[in-house]
């Protein structure tokens, strides 16, 4: 890297649309959404290797809802590492078409049964996710995306232990308020002791891919005044129509720019103003957090950091009996969210 900036990681929205409604998320409500057709993903793919990337999370809106998904994952899959973040629903029924062309794939739970449903807006909404995660763990390593609201603090303890019965990962997202959806971000003072237990059960082995020092980060700047260094240049977001989405998606609300193949992303990379976001510390989402703590001299070995010590950790992981001591883990585009 050697002062040179450019991405690393990548998230594409490839639609907003959903078929569930959750409480805390913009991205059903927008109206302004542009799909493209499959000669436009792959020009985005393009442009995103041409820049550096090495790893491309596909989400959305509910990406499976994408009747060309399977194409446009087969297109990622030749260009990049991959993963796909999904609320599940569609899951079983789309697999065949997908699974072959995943690293990862991240099913959202936010909570147990009905506080699932409650926060996703639709009834049975968790049963369909878990038969989602039942059905794709064999075919693909898989992980629980859970995000902590003030709606279910209390359940997170439990969603730990249904990833450890389901021998899958789990990866553990805050909450953030973005101005067009409902304000659910926990407060803080409850949060705490959920952000001291998440990071305990890490240490013991439980199958949280976020390292511990990504939940001392958020102590230190939320409760110690240590605030961590944002590296939003690590990652690049791409909204539906192909425009970049800077300097991160969360303070824009995924308001995009300029098409990314219109764009020579590693000029704009090295003359882009990042250094007001460095302390910025709004948000604790881990796409961003966790690549920002890890210092990234050696990119070549980036597969063997990412993807394969995720797959390596699944499998060491989750035998409720038995936890192992987690190694270090690098979560990837999840997204973004
Ligand atoms: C926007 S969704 C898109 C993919 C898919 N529809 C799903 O729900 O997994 C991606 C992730 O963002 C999370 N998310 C939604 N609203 C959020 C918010 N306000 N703050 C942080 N994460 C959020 C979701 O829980 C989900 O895990
Ligand atoms: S979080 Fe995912 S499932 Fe929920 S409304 Fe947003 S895009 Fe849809
Ligand atoms: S802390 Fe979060 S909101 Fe702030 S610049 Fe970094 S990624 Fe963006």
């Amino acid at each position: 890297m050697q002062g040179e900036k450019s991405p690393v990681l990548a998230g594409h929205k490839l639609l907003y649309r959903c078929n569930l409604q959750c409480k805390m998320c913009p991205f059903w409500r927008r109206g302004d959404e542009v799909l493209l057709g499959l000669a436009d993903e792959i020009r985005i793919m393009d442009a995103l290797a041409r820049a550096g990337v090495s790893f491309l999370g596909f989400e959305g809106g509910e990406p499976l809802l994408r009747r060309d998904i399977g194409e446009i994952l087969r297109e990622g899959h030749a260009r990049f590492h991959t993963s796909l973040v999904t609320n599940g629903w569609l899951l079983e029924h789309r697999l065949p078409e997908i699974a072959e062309h995943l690293d990862l794939l991240f099913v959202s739970l936010d909570g147990i049964g009905e506080t699932h449903d409650r926060l996703r807006g639709v009834a049975r909404s968790f049963d369909r996710a878990v038969g989602g995660i039942r059905a794709a763990r064999a075919a693909v390593p898989t992980v629980i995306s859970h995000t902590v609201t003030r709606e279910n603090l209390h359940d997170a303890e439990a969603v730990v232990e249904l990833a450890e019965q389901l021998e899958v990962g789990l990866t553990v997202q805050i909450a953030y308020d973005y101005r067009s959806a409902r304000a659910l971000s926990p407060q803080r003072e409850e949060l705490l002791p959920v952000i001291e237990r998440l990071r305990d059960l890490r240490r013991s082995g439980a199958p949280i891919l976020e390292s511990a020092e990504y939940f001392d980060a958020i102590l230190g700047s939320w409760y110690g005044g240590r605030p961590w260094r944002c590296k939003p240049w690590l990652t690049i977001n791409i909204d539906p129509s192909g425009r970049i989405v800077l300097p991160c998606y969360v303070l824009h609300e995924y308001g995009g720019s300029l098409p990314v193949w219109e764009v020579d992303v590693r000029q704009l990379w090295n003359t882009f103003s990042w250094a007001p976001y460095e302390s910025c510390n709004q948000c604790a989402l881990a796409c961003y957090l966790e690549p920002s703590l890890f210092q990234w001299t050696n990119l070549s070995s980036l597969r063997e950091r990412v993807v394969d010590g995720a797959v390596n950790y699944l499998k060491r992981a989750p035998k409720v009996s038995s936890r192992p001591k987690g190694g270090r883990w690098i979560p990837i585009a999840r997204p973004p969210d």
